[in-house]
């Protein structure tokens, strides 16, 4: 059940020096410490101005002490929306190589996250952890072998769609509901919150715990998707914020931070705190042209290449960590968490070699230097769209998606300017080459693509790189007998 000692001792060796040396033959001491609890928590929506870290006016003290405590990271990113950021968590490979990239996955499409990639549960599963996931899925769900209990989860309550009620649980456009124990249809917590139908949840996992083994909780949060819904008495804490929608937004939020309190209470009563690890993320950033998240001073939001919809919120805190309360500005992207939760788990480095992602372990936990140089922003080839960082530069080509302007979360939306704000800032630069230095202008101001056409030509170049390994996006027809009117009014497997 638990990694070898040989694995451990490899692990550790690794930790110490960059070269196996002879102290390998050593027989080791059996290991001090055991592998972590590893508390994955990813956001939805949730914008780089959405926490207290960034704005103070945001009530969220838990996440605040958190962060505060642990390793907050200033350069962590995603992909522009969920479908491809959770494909890159779980996989460790960036989208366009999992045919992912092509935008969220609608609920009536044939295909899912393919089967033939080893997602992180099944991993850590291997190295001997219960794993539970609660919340969102969004991976795929027309076949059982797509959901989350077929998928490395021993257990699942939660949702396969993307959005949803938060109390009735019933998706919108194409209307069925959406929740599930497991495999099986669930509406006893039909009316509950599901902010706090997850924490209730994830407390009864930590309560019914063997702790003779490692944990793996991922919980991935419906706040703070659309839609705008919270318990009044969250939505009254923020009684001065006039604008109707973020003012229940910034409710959302808070009650997320109240969800998170309850589970950390519940893991320091079970004596599981001292060796859990916790990762806090978002998935993209803040739908800003919809009113309620918000990412100011980033540039853009959700569905864009710019910051505003790539940069997110990120800490990671744990006993174990051994450089902590400190801001890290080293780059981390999505695929990283797959090799750095492994590594921190006690995998052995050649079980995550090949993939996209980066082990950031010992530069998360040690503040060793800074490991990457370059990632993918997002690359897809139906919008022609694509972006890649590489050190401080960041250059994007194509159109870098709608609503690309700086918005202020005070900013209504114009009637105007039709479904969200500034509708046409972002046609004015739609198809131009954009070359920003990240570092010296985060806020994406000045094009500077005219000025280094050099720069321009290297990173294009690996971009073209890049291109070489993408696989054609999975986009099919939708498919009428996915509708939940075929299956008692409840979105279920079965039409792939
Ligand atoms: C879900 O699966 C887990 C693991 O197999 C099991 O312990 C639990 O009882 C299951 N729950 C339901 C409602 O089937
Ligand atoms: C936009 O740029 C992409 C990538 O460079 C290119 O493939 C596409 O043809 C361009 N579209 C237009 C309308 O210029
Ligand atoms: C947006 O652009 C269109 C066409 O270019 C124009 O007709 C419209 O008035 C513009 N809207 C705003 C809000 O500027
Ligand atoms: C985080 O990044 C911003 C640039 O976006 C920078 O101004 C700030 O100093 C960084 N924070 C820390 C604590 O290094």
């Amino acid at each position: 059940m638990f990694p070898t000692l040989r694995t451990w001792w490899s692990f550790l060796t690794m930790l110490s020096s960059n070269k196996a040396g002879p102290a390998v033959d050593v027989t080791p001491m059996p290991p001090a410490h055991r592998p972590p609890n590893v508390l994955l928590i990813v956001a939805d929506d949730l914008g780089w101005n959405d926490v207290g870290w960034h704005n103070p006016k945001m009530k969220t003290p838990t996440l605040n002490r958190l962060a505060e405590e642990g390793v907050t990271l200033n350069y962590s990113y995603v992909h522009p929306v969920c479908t491809p950021s959770r494909a890159a968590i779980l996989t460790g490979y960036y989208p366009f190589k999992t045919g992912l990239q092509h935008g969220a996955l609608r609920k009536d499409k044939p295909y899912g996250l393919p089967l033939s990639y080893r997602l992180l549960p099944e991993r850590l599963r291997d190295l001997g952890y219960s794993t539970h996931m609660i919340g969102k899925w969004h991976l795929g769900f027309c076949r059982w072998q797509y959901t989350p209990t077929y998928r490395g989860f021993d257990s699942f309550l939660g949702f396969y769609t993307g959005a949803q009620d938060y109390y009735k649980h019933k998706t919108f456009g194409l209307r069925g509901y959406d929740f599930r124990y497991n495999t099986t249809i669930h509406k006893k917590r039909r009316s509950k919150y599901s902010t706090f139908a997850f924490a209730r949840r994830a407390i009864d996992v930590v309560k019914a715990h063997d702790t003779e083994k490692p944990l793996f909780l991922y919980l991935s949060f419906q706040a703070v998707h659309l839609p705008f819904q919270v318990p009044q008495r969250f939505e009254d804490m923020y009684k001065h914020v006039k604008q109707k929608k973020r003012r229940i937004y910034s409710g959302m939020v808070t009650a997320m931070d109240r969800a998170i309190g309850k589970i950390y209470s519940a893991l320091v009563r079970r004596k599981m705190i001292k060796n859990t690890l916790l990762v806090f993320i978002s998935d993209n950033g803040g739908a800003a042209n919809r009113g309620g998240g918000n990412n100011w001073p980033l540039r853009g939001g959700k569905s864009t290449l710019w910051e505003g919809g790539t940069r997110v919120p990120t800490f990671v805190w744990g006993r174990m960590l051994r450089k902590k309360s400190y801001t890290n500005n080293a780059l981390v992207h999505a695929v990283d968490w797959l090799p750095t939760i492994l590594a921190a788990a006690g995998a052995k480095p050649e079980s995550f070699m090949t993939m996209d992602g980066i082990n950031q372990w010992r530069t998360i936990s040690r503040r060793a230097p800074p490991r990457r140089k370059e990632f993918i922003y997002g690359m897809n080839e139906i919008s022609g769209r694509a972006a890649i960082r590489m050190g401080k530069y960041k250059l994007m080509v194509g159109k870098p998606g709608r609503y690309g302007g700086h918005y202020r979360p005070r900013q209504r939306r114009r009637k105007k300017a039709g479904r969200g704000l500034n509708t046409n800032a972002s046609r004015r630069h739609l198809n131009i080459t954009k070359l920003f230095n990240i570092e010296d202008d985060p806020t994406e101001r000045t094009n500077i693509a005219k000025m280094y056409p050099k720069i321009v030509t290297r990173m294009k170049a690996r971009l073209a790189y890049y291109r070489r390994h993408l696989v054609p996006a999975l986009n099919p027809r939708k498919l009428r007998k996915a509708h939940p009117k075929h299956w008692g009014k409840v979105w279920t497997p079965g039409w792939c």
